[in-house]
């Protein structure tokens, strides 16, 4: 598909903050009229209109299939892969904790995934729609999906937490909002709580978000309001938010060292772990 109808495409289900894909009131709204029988299949049509999930519609082993054979394909990949995640990552730093969020949980794959080696799990999103994608298909009795924002988090008494993972979220985030997540984690955890936090560091693909801003083409300018943010940054900047955000000094160890097979280019892509002080 064409970068243009992408943006159309994403925009057109975006929520009233920016970077909210999938956020707009019309989602729940319409999952919840659905018969109870078809709200899988729109479910996972909907996550499909999203930049974050299902995005390998050209990978040639889905070629042949119909459009709804191929989102139960992706669905699988997507299960097994948030599998993978938990069993060559996460598993080491998590396992058999009490309480845990996953926060920018989207569809909740790695939230169900961690749900079966912990007590209880929080999926945590900014967005409405992702979240309705998640009840309908990746729900779990010790699973509880809340929006990423006041009202939400209430649902989490402060300080109950023992650990937080996030994966492919930060790098999403402006500083500020990087800044913003980190404090609202920090919040919610015990002290000596524990964050798994996947971090992207900055290479040729992956720039600044000063180098984002500093394209003030009109091109420039649509992809920064409407496109999907992409955000580089150093060991040293995660670090100082991380410092400056109530945690220890973060560990790094490269993804790359942890999988057995890489199914991407894991060029950059660290786990930084760090305690809640
Ligand atoms: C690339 S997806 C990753 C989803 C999931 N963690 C996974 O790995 O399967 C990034 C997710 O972060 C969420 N997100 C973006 N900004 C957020 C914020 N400020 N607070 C919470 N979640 C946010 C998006 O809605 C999206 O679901």
């Amino acid at each position: 598909m064409s970068k243009a109808l992408n943006l159309l495409k994403w925009s057109a289900t975006l929520g009233k903050d920016e970077q909210n894909f999938l956020g707009a009131r019309w989602i729940p709204a319409f999952l919840n009229r659905v018969p109870e029988r078809s709200r899988r299949k729109w479910a996972l049509r909907i996550l499909d209109l999203s930049p974050h999930y299902f995005l390998s519609p050209d990978d040639p082993k889905y070629k042949g299939l119909s459009k709804d054979e191929y989102l139960e394909a992706v669905f699988a990949d997507s299960t097994r892969s948030r599998e993978d995640i938990w069993n060559e990552i996460l598993a080491a730093k998590i396992d058999g904790e009490g309480t845990v969020i996953d926060y920018g949980c989207g569809p909740g794959f790695l939230t169900k995934a961690v749900s079966s080696h912990v007590n209880k799990i929080y999926g945590v999103d900014i967005s409405e729609g992702a979240l309705a994608c998640a009840r309908v298909v990746n729900s779990g009795a010790n699973i509880t999906y809340t929006k990423a924002d006041e009202k939400g988090l209430s649902l989490v008494p402060d300080e109950s937490v023992d650990a937080v993972c996030t994966f492919a979220v930060l790098q999403h985030l402006t500083d500020e909002v990087a800044s913003m997540v980190l404090k609202n984690i920090s919040k919610k955890l015990r002290k000596g709580g524990k964050l798994v936090a996947h971090v992207q560091l900055s290479t040729e693909t992956w720039r600044s978000e000063a180098e984002w801003r500093s394209d003030t083409s009109v091109k420039g300018k649509i992809k920064f309001k409407y496109g999907l943010h992409c955000f580089g940054r150093s060991r040293g900047e995660y670090t100082d938010l991380f410092r400056s955000n109530g945690f220890s000094e973060p560990v790094f160890e490269a993804v790359a060292n942890m999988v057995a097979v890489a199914h991407e280019p894991l060029e950059g892509q660290f786990m930084a772990t760090a305690v809640k002080l």
